[in-house]
């Protein structure tokens, strides 16, 4: 498909007046743009709407990206990287910062957070971490004197690497090293109402040690899946058992009901030979079901009820990224707007009966095989993995810090 097609159907929705409804499905997409080669935003535009995505985050705060979703009802998070993070402990700075890149686009670019820095307190860099929770507050006592506070929230973002522990996912607890650093964000987090973000890789886990945890599990496939031995919580996937580790670790400081995003979570197309499970196949099945399980709006076990709200990583192949070859290719498209694969749904199935026709119009779709979504199937699986496929588990989900250190620090 060429991009000529893109900007027709874009012309399309104009004409026949269609609007993005503010309340389509929950599917949340990252856009970032390590990248030469990636169409203009205005052409972006109906990509988006493709896969049924109603939010966007993005890791700046683009201009022309803001400008293009102009009153297309879309949600956006945008970023302050983490080289403002001590500018904005100057009020004249972050109120400029914030007049400039928040301010500017509303209300017709619907933003409604802003994270403050990524992964900062995995940097290991402690000048970071101390400035970290005065900019949150810096950005914050700006967004209230402009009185946007109530439309604008202010968090940051985490690697899943701040837990020390992750599995079971009863046991899910902090680094004992970031406890004191992290509970104060925490307490600004419940003060000014806004979510915990959490950027979390089942694929790290799964290239670690392809040969002890079981794809299926780590892919949304049918299978056996673990049960936690403390709460008999049956879990049948690892991303699932990753979010209520995080739970978890919040409980246990006292914050039981602080909402938990899922900012980033994705599955790379391709891989250098030492990356097992770098596929087109799984990347396919990886975020085709988790598409599929946003759109059931199941929680995890540990909180059936809340809705999951997922950002996926990520929009477009990135061509400019360092490191293994799986960094450049976590896209569910190419740069010329074509899919880097089928998703295996269609955009209309997705966002359920509120979505208007013509979301699918760009996507190759394929009728999902209602059959083999296995999600509902699998709960109902009684056998468990041994007590020594738990303890991989714990060990592997921590696996991926080095690599989200590294794409981080470019973005
Ligand atoms: C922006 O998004 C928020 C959160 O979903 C929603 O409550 C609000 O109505 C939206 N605003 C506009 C102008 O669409
Ligand atoms: C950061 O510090 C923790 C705790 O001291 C350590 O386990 C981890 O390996 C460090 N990470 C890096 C990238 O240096
Ligand atoms: C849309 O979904 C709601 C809730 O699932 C249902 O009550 C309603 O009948 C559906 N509308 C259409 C047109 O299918
Ligand atoms: C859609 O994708 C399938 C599987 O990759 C392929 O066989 C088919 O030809 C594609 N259809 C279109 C219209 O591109």
């Amino acid at each position: 498909m060429e991009l000529s097609k893109f900007c027709c159907s874009s012309l399309v929705f104009l004409i026949s007046g269609i609007v993005l409804p503010a309340v389509v499905a929950a599917v949340g997409i990252n856009y970032g743009q390590i990248a030469n080669n990636l169409p203009s935003p205005d052409d972006v535009v109906p990509l988006v709407r493709s896969i049924g995505a109603s939010r966007v985050k993005l890791y700046d705060a683009d201009p022309r990206v803001l400008r293009a979703f102009a009153n297309t009802g879309v949600e956006f998070i945008v970023g302050l990287g983490n080289e403002y993070l001590s500018k904005m402990r100057d009020p004249d700075k972050a109120l400029a910062w914030v007049k400039a890149n928040v301010q500017a686009y509303l209300p017709e670019t619907n933003i409604t957070c802003i994270t403050v820095g990524n992964e900062i307190l995995t940097f290991n860099d402690t000048s970071l971490n101390d400035n970290l929770l005065p900019a949150m507050q810096g950005v914050h006592a700006v967004l209230v004197n402009l009185g946007l506070d109530k439309q604008v929230s202010v968090t940051t973002a985490h690697s899943l690497a701040i837990l020390e522990t992750s599995y079971p996912p009863s046991a899910g607890a902090f680094r004992q090293d970031l406890i004191e650093c992290i509970t104060p964000i925490l307490n600004f987090n419940v003060k000014t109402g806004s979510p915990f973000l959490i950027n979390a890789y089942p694929f790290f886990a799964y290239k670690a040690n392809p040969k002890q945890v079981p794809i299926d599990f780590v892919l949304f496939q049918p299978n056996q899946g673990v049960v936690d031995p403390d709460t008999n919580l049956h879990y049948d996937n690892m991303l699932f058992a990753q979010i209520d580790a995080v739970y978890s670790a919040l409980a246990s400081l006292g914050f039981k009901k602080l909402p938990v995003q899922i900012s980033e979570t994705g599955w790379p197309s391709k891989g250098d030979e030492d990356e097992t499970g770098a596929t087109i196949e799984n990347a396919k099945k990886y975020n085709g079901n988790l598409i599929k399980l946003m759109s059931q709006k199941r929680g995890t076990p540990m909180r059936p009820n809340s809705d999951l709200n997922i950002y996926v990583f990520a929009l477009f192949n990135e061509n400019m990224k360092p490191g293994p070859t799986s960094e450049r290719n976590y896209g569910l498209f190419k740069p010329d707007g074509t899919p880097a694969y089928p998703l295996g749904f269609s955009g209309i199935e997705v966002s359920s009966n509120t979505t208007t026709p013509g979301y699918s119009g760009n996507v190759n779709v394929t009728q999902p095989a209602t059959s083999s979504t296995g999600y509902l199937s699998i709960s109902s699986a009684t056998v468990k993995f041994s007590s020594t496929d738990f303890s991989n588990i714990r060990l592997l989900c921590h696996a991926h810090l080095s690599y989200l250190i590294h794409r981080r620090k470019i973005i």
